[in-house]
């Protein structure tokens, strides 16, 4: 185990609506699978996890565990009701974990090819940190900007794109959780209630499914 063998749990958000992609993109087959038993299947595979939280709409609480019993696997997989939010179906998905469970990877359903090595380094990351996430270093010049005007120009040195997992000290993820804040990520929401967060590098690969030019591509991936 990587990190002080403290125990690691994975929260795995797929309660969204898939309004920019038009459909319900987590349960849609990807190759010969859903898209969420592909990301998954690196959970499984990954040694550091111990095991998972699914959260899902409550109407798809039934079938989603009804799927996910035919997947033989050493470690538990509990299937959770989500919230309205992102950051209410990670709280939810957070406490439905064993209590002895010390680190919790979030991770988004919606991204497929994620790998156990991934997943291991950000648990590796919370040795030195109260969280460690995946980001990549911007290859663009990244801009603010308000009604089509620039409003500043962030220095691409160190400017870094955040993917998941997202990982964390386990008090210190809910407690942040638990703050009322708008939020797009787990680790804003620790950044913004003082826990320090580091990053490791993800990959490319590791993209988020969001709209039907993405679906393309990863089944460009798949069929390859
Ligand atoms: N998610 C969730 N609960 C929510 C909102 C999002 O569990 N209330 C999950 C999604 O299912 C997805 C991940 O968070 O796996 C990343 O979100 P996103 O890509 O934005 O998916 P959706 O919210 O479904 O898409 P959209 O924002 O276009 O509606
Ligand atoms: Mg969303």
């Amino acid at each position: 185990m990587s990190n002080l063998s403290l125990k690691a749990g994975a929260v795995v958000p797929a309660a969204g609506q898939g309004a920019r992609f038009g459909e319900k993109k987590q349960f849609k087959l990807l190759g010969r699978r859903p898209l969420l038993f592909h990301t998954l299947t690196s959970f499984l595979e990954c040694d550091d996890i111990a095991e998972i939280v699914v959260v899902v709409s409550e109407e798809d609480i039934e079938m989603t565990s009804r799927e996910l019993a035919s997947f033989t696997s050493a470690k538990p997989v509990k299937t959770v009701a989500g919230g309205a939010r992102r950051q209410d179906s990670v709280l939810n998905g957070c406490l439905a974990l064993s209590e002895n469970v010390e680190i919790i990877a979030v991770h988004d359903a919606a991204r497929p090819f994620v790998t156990p090595e991934l997943i291991s380094a950000t648990i590796a990351g919370c040795n030195k940190a109260d969280g460690c996430i995946a980001a990549l270093p911007s290859k663009d010049t990244v801009k603010q900007v308000a009604e089509n005007n620039i409003q500043r120009t962030i220095d691409r040195d160190s400017t870094w794109l955040a993917q998941t997992p997202q990982t964390f000290h386990k008090d210190i993820l809910i407690n942040a959780l638990q703050h009322d804040m708008v939020a797009t990520d787990e680790a804003s929401m620790v950044e913004a209630t003082g826990g320090t967060v580091a990053v490791t590098e993800g990959f490319a690969g590791n993209f988020k499914i969001t709209t039907g030019e993405d679906w393309q591509l990863a089944e460009n991936i798949i069929n390859d």
